[in-house]
């Protein structure tokens, strides 16, 4: 870092990307305000629309965020009751918000492991992890790059599971053809600030085709509420509000170019990286959003410390597999690429607004860490 504690390059810097879109922003924002209407109404039903054409699907219901937007859907899919010891699938690799989703739908998360080369959800290890108990499997995009969805799909035919998509990460990543959806599945996004597409707060959208699904989500988003004071299910209180709405209607028109620019810098690192001993990317897979850009070193943490002393901002995403979390009771230890992957994961700044420029600074120090590592005898080198 540098003096200050600032560092010269930050992971992400949400400033810049506001600046770019201030006066729109300000409009949007300022409008919601003087028309007093807070809670579902136009903005909120208009990025709906928005958001599901988009996405190439019917339908979409705004949400809280976008761990309601699993667990709701989840729960929409009418497959789990709650305390019966329902069984959901999802990856070891994931934040632990994916399993906290499944928690809060009433069911018991189980993690399966990643494809050590893509870190994506592997399809053998979920058939593997399949009970009498499963009711469905939540796939994650991580990073933003796709699942191979076909597998996966076969998998919930053969034993009647609902399938719930993690696109938390994955905004746009099916551009230009639509891939995410064409199974006919459910998909679950974050608008939190700091992903592709995010609002100024929290923020969660369930898209699907299924329109009596959606239906079946924005009932439960309202406490369950069938009219004004009737409830007829029990649902929760978790509505995307009109202010983060207008504030995403404004981002959305921009989504396709910024995830275009993340693309372009996440090429650059690769062709620079490719020459480094020390480091080696994450492979993108077919589609992708580049939500992140991941590295995978055996000497993941002496690389960051270095950075870091030069001035260099990264993030681990994520330091544990979620099987050797306590919380989710379960140390199975069975899941050894998603834990070897929490050792090694880097994720290098990289987003919309970070310029080439500090792309090439990060590449030189990385390429520079082998001299560095040498002269201090580390072990790793
Ligand atoms: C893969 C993944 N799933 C779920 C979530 C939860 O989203 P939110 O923070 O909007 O609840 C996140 C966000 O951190 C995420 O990255």
């Amino acid at each position: 870092m540098t003096i200050t504690g600032i560092p010269r390059i930050p992971f992400l810097d949400l400033s810049r990307q506001h600046k770019e879109i201030a006066a729109p922003l300000a409009v949007a924002v300022d409008k919601v305000i003087s028309q007093g209407r807070f809670i579902l109404a136009e903005e909120v039903s208009e990025f709906e629309q928005e958001w599901a054409t988009y996405c190439g699907t019917s339908a979409c219901a705004g949400v809280a965020s976008g761990t309601d937007a699993i667990s709701l859907a989840l729960s929409a899919c009418g497959k789990i009751v709650a305390g019966r010891g329902d069984e959901v699938i999802t990856s070891a690799l994931s934040a632990g918000y994916t399993a906290l989703a499944i928690l809060q739908a009433g069911a018991v998360p189980v993690f399966a492991d990643v494809d050590p080369e893509t870190l994506l959800l592997d399809p053998s290890s979920v058939e593997s992890r399949v009970t009498s108990q499963t009711r469905a499997i939540v796939p994650v995009h991580l990073y933003g790059r796709v699942c191979e969805m076909q597998p996966l799909a076969d998998i919930a035919v053969r034993y009647g599971l609902a399938i719930v998509e993690d696109a938390a990460q994955a905004h746009g990543a099916w551009k230009p053809q639509r891939a995410v959806f064409e199974l006919g599945s459910i998909a679950a996004f974050s608008f939190y600030p700091t992903k592709n597409l995010g609002a100024c707060g929290d923020g969660g959208a369930v898209v699907s085709n299924d329109t009596d699904l959606i239906s079946r989500v924005k009932l439960l988003r309202e406490g369950g509420h069938e009219n004004a004071y009737w409830q007829s299910v029990t649902g929760r209180n978790s509505r995307l509000d009109e202010l983060q709405a207008a504030i995403l209607r404004v981002k959305l028109p921009y989504l396709a170019e910024w995830n275009e620019r993340r693309r372009k810098l996440s090429d650059i690192y690769d062709l620079t990286l490719a020459s480094s001993n020390d480091v080696h990317p994450v492979r993108r897979g077919r589609r992708s959003a580049h939500h992140l850009y991941v590295v995978v070193s055996t000497c993941r943490d002496d690389i960051r410390r270095y950075l870091r002393n030069e001035g260099i901002e990264t993030v681990v995403h994520y330091p544990f597999s979620l099987d050797q979390c306590s919380m989710f009771g379960r140390q199975t230890g069975e899941n050894k690429h998603a834990e070897r992957a929490s050792s090694s994961v880097l994720s290098l700044p990289m987003n919309s607004h970070t310029t080439v420029s500090e792309v090439a600074a990060v590449c030189d120090t990385i390429l520079r860490f082998r001299k560095q590592a040498r002269s201090a005898s580390l072990q790793c080198i």
